[in-house]
């Protein structure tokens, strides 16, 4: 049976030091997890290096394979991937189930990707001294990958790295989040159990900042890819040197609701529940920031306050719980501090903005000074901010009015608003008709400004994780 129990009992006893994992909504201890020391670190990209060595001549055939099968073994153990998930993240057990489905399919999108890493062929005779000569590109694997992992995803945004990782023919080096090592050591057991060589998938356990540092030192490390906040994401690049880097960053995602939409508006509150209060809003692309057309908004609020106020809040493995626990007590003061802030400075509390356990409750403002925290930072709880706008000019420059750029939400009729918000909202991916909290796992996943830098999406991930070479053919001898 899959279990991470093993290659925590092995790791620990190469650490002196242990941390508790707590359950973050009960403060149950799950297990005691190794403060893997820098050697330990370091042992890890030798091992991880030396397999480089021979995977990187397994075929892409025999790779795809592996990740179709690992596809597979998680499939097999949806409940014991999601109730792991659901224990060390305080996930709602639903949504951890969601999550595990995922993993399957961009496991499987890797796999396919791996067989279709496709070169091309450029004729050199189109340049004036080039005659005589075809050349063709070819990709190939970069080494090590050093990848550094969030909470908030603890299965899928690990796959998001290993995955492309080896699908591209890489070595892959994981730093899971403190929180969150357990989802992480047990999808390494099913690569393992599919095939792929122990030392192709390694995780390293302990505190991020120290461990992160190894891996952005090392020479043998070619890639740094990374998932949290802005703050870390610059100090990586400004460090990585020659490295490739990829980097995941926030958002407080945007979303117009238009006057067209007056009498489905029920419909676009019920999509708003989820965007907004999933996983507690601990989702980067978690809809933050609602600007609704001044004829329809206190219907829509009416609306969403009668719907989030059913959201059942209890234990995160209760198949019943809607939300739960935030991740820790430092989240859940800087967001109870947040929801103060706003409304100290006149904004107007329609639902929520009380602690509930180790959570908060799902909580919905409006009129938020537009220099609050709530309006400008990326909140990373369950709090949404609904402002009235007099016309979609207005909705746009309010909704750019923002460091970030991951993802927007635009729901319109009109074909010309859509294709304008299209071209004109200054974020990575425009949602039409949908909440920004949408992400499937194939698609280009980027962000603009504070938002990050580089694609994940496996196709587009893939790209950033291999060299293209180029052979020229002198056809002239
Ligand atoms: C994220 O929170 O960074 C990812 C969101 C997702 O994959 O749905």
């Amino acid at each position: 049976m899959l279990s991470y129990k093993g290659y925590l009992d092995k790791i620990r006893e190469e650490s002196k030091n242990t941390y508790p994992l707590k359950n973050p909504h009960n403060n149950e201890l799950i297990e005691e997890v190794p403060e893997c020391p820098d050697e330990l670190m370091e042992a890890a990209i030798s091992k991880a290096d030396d397999a480089f060595q021979s995977f990187k001549n397994v075929s892409s055939h025999e790779r795809a394979s592996i990740l179709d099968k690992t596809a597979q073994i998680v499939e097999d153990n949806l409940e014991l991937f999601a109730t792991t998930i659901s224990m060390e993240s305080a996930k709602p057990i639903k949504f951890a189930k969601g999550e595990v489905s995922r993993t399957v399919e961009t496991l499987k999108f890797s796999a396919i990707e791996a067989k279709k890493l496709e070169g091309e062929s450029i004729p050199l005779d189109a340049a004036l001294n080039g005659k005589g000569r075809d050349a063709y590109t070819i990709y190939q694997p970069i080494g090590v990958v050093g990848a550094i992992t969030p909470f908030n995803f603890p299965l899928n945004l690990v796959v998001h790295k290993a995955g492309p990782a080896i699908a591209a023919g890489n070595t892959i080096v994981v730093k899971p989040a403190e929180q969150t090592p357990l989802s992480s050591i047990l999808l390494r057991e099913a690569f393992v159990k599919a095939g792929l060589p122990e030392d192709a998938f390694i995780v390293v356990t302990g505190e991020g900042p120290r461990l992160g540092q190894v891996l952005l030192n090392d020479e043998r490390v070619q890639k740094i890819t990374f998932t949290g906040s802005p703050q870390v994401g610059k100090l990586i690049k400004s460090q990585a040197g020659l490295k490739k880097v990829t980097l995941e960053l926030g958002n407080n995602s945007a979303l117009y609701i238009d006057q067209s939409f007056e009498d489905q508006i029920e419909q676009i509150a019920d999509k708003v529940v989820v965007g907004a209060f999933s996983y507690n809003g601990q989702v980067c692309i978690s809809t933050q920031r609602i600007y609704v057309h001044d004829r329809i908004a206190e219907d829509f609020i009416k609306h969403l306050k009668n719907k989030s106020e059913k959201l059942n809040f209890g234990e995160p493995t209760d198949e019943s719980t809607d939300y739960s626990s935030l991740i820790n007590e430092k989240s859940q003061n800087r967001v109870f501090e947040w929801i103060k802030e706003a409304t100290e400075n006149g904004a107007v509390l329609h639902l929520g903005g009380n602690k509930i356990g180790n959570g908060i409750e799902p909580t919905i403002l409006s009129d938020v000074d537009p220099s609050a925290k709530l309006s400008c930072e990326e909140v990373f709880g369950p709090v949404v901010i609904v402002n009235k706008v007099n016309n979609s000019q207005e909705a746009l420059e309010e909704m750019n009015h923002s460091q970030y750029g991951l993802n927007a939400g635009v729901f319109t009729k009109d074909l010309k608003q859509a294709l304008l918000f299209g071209h004109e909202l200054d974020v990575g991916q425009v949602l039409i008709n949908d909440v920004p909290t949408l992400r499937f796992d194939h698609m280009p996943y980027g962000g603009r400004k504070n938002s990050g830098y580089g694609y994940e999406g496996v196709k587009y991930a893939i790209k950033e994780m291999v060299n293209r070479k180029l052979i020229s053919l002198n056809y002239s001898y």
